[in-house]
């Protein structure tokens, strides 16, 4: 299929490659010339796992082009829109004008339908639920013939060509009228022929739905770390571990033992902008009510930040000013430069604030946080970084910083003080090396 996808940020750079190496022909456009200039030589503007590798293929083979002419989309059947939508400054909403402008752009330049064969619209991008039927409506009074379903996208960072080549569903959300429904279906189908023929579950809605699928799978997810965040307080109240409670919980299948990681918290791109949108689209319906429970997601998720910041003060003796704390990672998860409300990026920011010298490593993040913030501290290696620290703190659990031998680094810190931000250290290890070690909810493990 002749397929376009407006938008070559991490949603629509993935798409166009995945779609190419599923066999269609795509063209990607964006109005980020730097971007496309790297995209078309086939490298990635992002790190994730197997994307240079579909990208270098896909844009030999001839599959797969990008642009910032977007005349080059007439051809495509199905245009699929990948564009984002941030937290609008200041608020709590979403910033929808880049979802408009793509809307726009697909109306001035797509081809109308020819010999009977529709043209789809295919929103992949998280919105306000309502966006899809204004949409719909806009291509109504176009009259320009061209049909839209909502088709969200639930790719994680770090895996997000797995996510998009083999998800664990597809969701189509389609217009109400029956025969026009059954053209996206249809059109939808032959785009994901191979997703379908291995037997990916397919779920088929209203638009509506399809829109709340996506920020009620994201409101959930946040809700399960945070709920574990709230245990990891009642722990540290009690001496309790919560890393064991998971763990038990998590063996009762209707719980289940995944995202449960307590620590310092949830970020990046999504989570946490999709919960806030969430809310002031539930405000704006005049059902805020069912939604307050985000609002308290959202505290106790900050609150995990106080609480490491907090932690590196008393480790340090009550006073930051002048004590060296080592930040270990700092982009919001492992596997991934993003640094978008990274949670790491936020306390080490506190820490400065409260007077501490920083020195931050991150394996992936280091040259864009020297770019971005001359005022922190990057050395190149760990072991500079924890070269004299008073306080060490693993704020993201890269396997680089996971797997350090407690003994081997003891000599070179001042005071060997360990903060485990994401609970991924054995404390035991740790303490029996001469680490005064800090979990997040972990109390003082004996077992
Ligand atoms: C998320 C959703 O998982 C994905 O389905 C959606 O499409 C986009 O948003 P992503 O932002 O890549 O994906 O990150 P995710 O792996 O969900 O992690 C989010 C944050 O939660 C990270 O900061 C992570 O460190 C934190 N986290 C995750 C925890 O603190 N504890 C956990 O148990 C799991």
């Amino acid at each position: 299929m002749r397929i376009s996808v407006i938008g070559c940020g991490y949603l629509g750079a993935v798409h166009a490659a995945c779609m190419a190496e599923l066999g269609h022909d795509v063209v990607g456009l964006d109005v980020d010339e730097k971007k496309i200039a790297k995209l078309s030589q086939g490298l990635p503007t992002f790190i994730e796992a197997g994307l240079p590798e579909l990208l270098e293929k896909n844009v030999r083979e001839g599959r797969l082009r990008f642009t910032t002419d977007a005349s080059q989309i007439a051809e495509a059947q199905i245009h699929f829109i990948g564009v984002g939508t941030p937290q609008l400054q200041g608020r709590l909403g979403a910033d929808m004008s880049y979802v408009n402008q793509a809307v726009d752009t697909i109306l001035e330049h797509a081809n109308p339908p020819q010999e009977g064969k529709p043209v789809l619209i295919a929103g992949k991008s998280t919105v306000p639920v309502g966006t899809a039927q204004a949409i719909a409506e806009r291509l109504t009074t176009s009259g320009r013939n061209i049909i839209l379903a909502w088709n969200p996208e639930f790719l994680r960072e770090g895996y997000a060509v797995k996510d998009t080549l083999t998800p664990d569903r597809i969701v189509y959300g389609l217009p109400d009228n029956q025969e026009i429904g059954a053209q996206a279906k249809a059109l939808l189908d032959e785009c994901y022929a191979t997703q379908l023929a291995a037997d990916t579950p397919l779920v088929v809605a209203n638009y509506p739905t399809a829109e709340l699928v996506k920020v009620a799978a994201n409101s959930f997810l946040a809700t399960k770390i945070s709920f574990i965040n709230a245990m990891a307080e009642l722990c540290d109240a009690t001496g309790g571990d919560v890393t064991r409670l998971a763990e038990a919980i998590g063996h009762d299948e209707r719980i289940g033992n995944k995202f449960l990681q307590a620590g310092i918290g949830f970020g990046g791109g999504c989570l946490p902008k999709d919960i806030r949108a969430f809310m002031a689209r539930a405000g704006e319906l005049g059902v805020d009510q069912a939604l307050t429970f985000l609002r308290e997601v959202d505290t106790i998720n900050l609150r995990r930040r106080d609480h490491a910041v907090n932690l590196a003060e008393e480790a340090a003796g009550g006073r930051l000013v002048g004590k060296k704390v080592a930040v270990l990672g700092i982009t919001f998860k492992p596997d991934t430069d993003d640094l978008r409300d990274s949670p790491a990026l936020d306390i080490a920011s506190r820490l400065w604030a409260r007077g501490a010298e920083l020195a931050i490593v991150d394996p992936a993040a280091a040259e864009t946080l020297r770019e971005r913030r001359p005022d922190l501290t990057v050395p190149d290696t760990v072991e500079e970084a924890l070269q004299d620290a008073d306080v060490v703190m693993i704020l993201t659990p890269w396997k680089e910083y996971t797997q350090l031998d407690p003994t081997t680094i003891l000599p070179l810190v001042a005071t060997p003080n360990i903060i485990d931000g994401r609970n991924v250290l054995n404390p035991k290890d740790w303490a029996d090396a001469g680490w005064n070690y800090y979990g997040m909810g972990r109390g003082v493990p004996t077992w």
